[in-house]
């Protein structure tokens, strides 16, 4: 069993122990009361910002974040104005600018990229979404808004509606969810667009309580927390079986009607058709504010991580197979082939340690 450890980096949430996001969530609430007294807290500081796919908030409030802390920023959002339109590799552009900057935030649209990244980096490396994979920050966003809002992250029924397939958001909360307890999950779905089975398996492993289903209006009624999502048009194989699934969920005010009166709803944005604007004005309505919960947990995380530089965690607990591939075709491994081939497990089963994916023993 190997383990690499090089830097403190967040690359899925549960990677840390639960006590740490507590922490981290009392942090963001304590910011967000009183922001003036952390203007200054990274004062020197640089964070750079690689974002390999389009993003509004998640990019902008980590750069307020940072801006708010007193530090500043650098970095690219469209990847055709730096060296990546070259043809320059995750490591080379992430190795170098990671010199540059004290601490590293990525999106990319392959999953498992985020994690190549660390592997090399000089300095600590934030998952900002890795294709349909993980959207850590987005989760401890969904956690603040969770628990200032409803004041628990147990004993709540909550419902994920939309595209569970390629939804990171739903990946990331779901296993974050899971962590507490007498929460149980209402999965609505088409078949099409179901929750990826490792997510479903960690459902079970837990012992928690998940129903499938496939008609909102059936299931709204039940829940304390409703999380839509929009159908993920860009991880679709072709236009065609995106145009058979889109449009399929609309919350609006007729809904809204028959879901209990203190039920909140998230969403992680940007909304399509999703929900209808008329539900804005619901006072239930929690996504704007949820967007700006986000920029708080953001400072808490910057901080806490660069505060932490000196506490490196592991980032691969598996061995080396370098003849084995990954069985899931949209994995990094199979895009930068000089990545070493790690993977977690001994029996015939293996675990891809970039994208969790599950391959048999070649
Ligand atoms: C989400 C994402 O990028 O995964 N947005 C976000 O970060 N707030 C959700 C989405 O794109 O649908």
């Amino acid at each position: 069993m190997s383990s690499i450890y090089n830097n403190l980096n967040l690359i899925d949430l549960n990677d840390f122990p639960v006590a740490w996001w507590e922490k981290l969530l009392e942090l963001g609430h304590e910011i967000r009361l009183r922001p003036g007294d952390y203007s200054e807290r990274c004062k020197g500081r640089i964070m750079g910002t690689l974002f390999y796919e389009p993003s509004t908030r998640t990019q902008m409030s980590f750069q307020t974040a940072m801006l708010r802390l007193g530090g500043t920023i650098i970095g690219f959002d469209n990847p055709a104005t730096s060296s990546v339109a070259k043809g320059e590799n995750i490591k080379d552009t992430t190795k170098i600018v990671s010199g540059y900057a004290d601490i590293m935030v990525m999106r990319h649209p392959v999953a498992g990229s985020v994690k190549a990244a660390a592997l090399t980096a000089d300095c600590p490396v934030i998952n900002a979404g890795d294709g349909g994979h993980l959207h850590p920050t987005q989760t401890l966003t969904d956690l603040l808004t969770l628990k200032e809002e409803k004041g628990r992250l147990d004993g709540l029924t909550i419902g994920f509606c939309g595209d569970l397939k390629n939804g990171r958001t739903v990946h990331s909360l779901i296993k974050a969810m899971s962590c507490f307890k007498d929460n149980k999950f209402v999965l609505i779905s088409t078949p099409e667009l179901a929750l990826p089975a490792y997510i479903k398996d960690v459902l079970s492993a837990g012992g928690h309580r998940y129903t499938e289903v496939a008609s909102l209006d059936d299931a709204v009624g039940m829940l304390d927390v409703l999380y839509m999502t929009r159908i993920q048009q860009e991880r679709f194989a072709s236009k065609e079986e995106y145009e058979k699934q889109k449009g399929c969920y609309i919350l609006d005010k007729k809904k809204m009607a028959k879901a209990k009166k203190d039920m909140i709803v998230l969403h992680p944005l940007p909304r399509v058709d999703e929900i209808a604007i008329e539900v804005d004005d619901d006072e239930r309505a929690m996504y704007f504010k949820q967007a700006k919960y986000g920029m708080y947990i953001r400072m808490a995380l910057i901080l806490t991580m660069l505060e932490s530089r000196d506490k490196p965690m592991p980032l691969i607990t598996g061995s080396l197979h370098p003849h084995q591939k990954c069985s899931n075709p949209g994995c990094i491994t199979h895009k930068e082939k000089y990545l070493p081939h790690y993977f977690r497990g001994k029996s015939t089963m293996l675990e891809c340690e970039y994208c969790d994916e599950r391959t048999l023993v070649e």
